[in-house]
């Protein structure tokens, strides 16, 4: 049996990938972040880390790796857009998170341009455009935190309701609503 336990300032009483296992019960739903280099090249990657900061101000924010090669790229413009995928997107999820792809992942992709000039994956669930607000670097990866200008949701999914992909356990999948 893995033993699961730490004690108080013991950092190393379990490992990296059990870490990665328990924190995978949590379920996260899949955003690919978009963002543009040299004002014309689109760039993306996918990631589950989005999460909502502040209402007023509007506030968001996610967790890209300190080495991510698309950060990298999108950081300069200084500003990124969320696209929170549909579950008939699921080939756009591994698409984007594979590594050395960077120039070539919108291959095939329809999109359009926020205001802000970032990315909007057509019959994405939702997109929130932001300009970058401050960046954070906390540990292995940095926190992005990006002020909302513009966002919108429910594009039409062919007159039925948006249904978003789910990530759990290294796993895709749909979401189920009770009753
Ligand atoms: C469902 C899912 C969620 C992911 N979430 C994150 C995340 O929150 N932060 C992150 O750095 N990478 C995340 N990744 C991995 C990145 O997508 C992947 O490392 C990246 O695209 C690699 O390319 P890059 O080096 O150009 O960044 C996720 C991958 C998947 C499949």
């Amino acid at each position: 049996m893995t033993d699961s336990t730490n004690s108080p300032g013991d950092s190393t009483a379990f490992d990296s990938a059990h870490f990665r296992t328990v924190l995978g019960h949590f379920p996260t739903g899949v955003t690919v972040v978009t963002g543009m280099a040299a004002g014309d090249r689109p760039h993306g990657f996918t990631i589950g880390s989005f999460t909502s900061v502040s209402l007023d101000p509007p506030l968001v924010g996610f967790l890209p790796q300190v080495d991510s090669d698309t950060w990298a790229l999108m950081a300069e413009a200084g500003s990124f857009c969320v696209n929170v995928l549909s579950d008939k997107q699921s080939d756009l999820c591994w698409k984007f998170a594979k590594s050395g792809t960077e120039t070539t992942r919108f291959d095939g992709v329809k999109w359009h341009q926020a205001p802000s000039g970032s990315p909007v994956i057509d019959r994405a669930v939702a997109w929130i455009d932001c300009s970058v607000e401050d960046v954070h670097t906390m540990g292995d990866h940095y926190f992005v935190l990006g002020r909302v200008t513009a966002l919108d949701a429910d594009a039409d999914h062919d007159g039925l309701p948006p249904q978003p992909l789910v990530f759990y356990r290294g796993t895709i999948g749909g979401f189920s609503a009770e009753g």
